[in-house]
């Protein structure tokens, strides 16, 4: 993930929906297709990318600490992604880890600030408000229950994310389902931000598109009907164009050069 992360229109509802869970101290589901970034809009809330590998280190501590902590204090929130076939203990302790230190980063980050800094009844791991679990299908029904049950006895705000479909197989745990509070429906790039996208990387390769340009329009429009606004199939897509280009020795970006970028990829429908 180290291409620039762009501030989508669906990553500020992502971040809307994400405050209301946490404001509401209940569970919310984040379901959408393969590929619309919900994975990467949760890292970002969570700034799961700059603490995961500070958290990962854990060494002697440096100068950008504070740094760390201060983030970790704003965000209060454990990003964690379980594995397949993951075993329910293994489950909660890996969550139980997370949550301390992101605890622990808060806590260090408050005490600093904090003339007479306080002993924190319950421990700093209740300084966490909010748990993101990606491919959340992976849970076993044991690992839902004893989530639900973290969720019941800390007040510990809970996302799920997953597929299509998640919030139905919710339906089959009563005791889950009746403490969910939001559903959220994580959606393709709208036209705009299509354009946008493509525009940056149009640039990239030193062209300019034009929307309003007959052969630039019709290249969007191939790209539009073969992504469907897929932030991952456009993000293959983009390299095989260029390829494309580099190959044939072409300037011009057509809808021709769009069919057979696509043609080399494997896109299901
Ligand atoms: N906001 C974004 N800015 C830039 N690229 C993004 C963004 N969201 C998604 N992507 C691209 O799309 C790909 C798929 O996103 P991801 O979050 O993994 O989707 P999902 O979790 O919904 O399957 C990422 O690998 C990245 O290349
Ligand atoms: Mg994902």
């Amino acid at each position: 993930m180290n291409q620039t992360f762009i501030v989508t229109k669906e990553h500020r509802r992502f971040t809307e929906f994400a405050n209301a869970v946490r404001k509401e101290r209940t569970i919310g589901i984040c379901h959408g297709d393969a590929g619309v970034g919900k994975t990467n809009s949760a890292r970002r809330y969570a700034n799961w990318d700059t603490l995961e590998p500070y958290i990962n280190e854990w060494g002697p501590r440096g100068d950008h600490d504070a740094k760390h902590y201060a983030l970790a204090n704003r965000s209060r929130t454990v990003f964690y992604t379980p594995e397949v076939l993951c075993r329910p203990k293994d489950l909660m302790n890996d969550i139980d880890h997370w949550q301390a230190k992101v605890g622990i980063c808060a806590d260090e980050h408050l005490r600093s600030t904090e003339t007479a800094p306080r002993i924190r009844a319950g421990g700093v791991a209740h300084l966490v408000e909010l748990l993101i679990i990606d491919e959340a299908e992976r849970l076993t029904p044991t690992g839902l229950e004893l989530l639900r049950d973290r969720h019941d006895r800390e007040h510990l705000s809970m996302i799920l994310i997953g597929m299509p479909g998640i919030d139905q197989r919710f339906r089959h745990y009563p005791q889950l389902y009746s403490r969910l509070g939001f559903s959220h429906h994580y959606r393709t790039l709208g036209r705009d931000e299509l354009l946008f996208v493509l525009d940056r990387h149009w640039k990239r390769i030193g062209r300019n598109l034009d929307p309003d340009d007959f052969t630039d329009a019709q290249a969007i429009a191939a790209i539009e009907r073969i992504t469907r606004g897929n932030f991952r199939l456009l993000e293959r897509l983009l390299p095989q164009i260029a390829r494309v280009l580099k190959i044939n020795e072409l300037e011009t970006i057509t809808d021709d050069v769009v069919e057979a970028a696509a043609s080399i990829l494997v896109i299901g429908n």
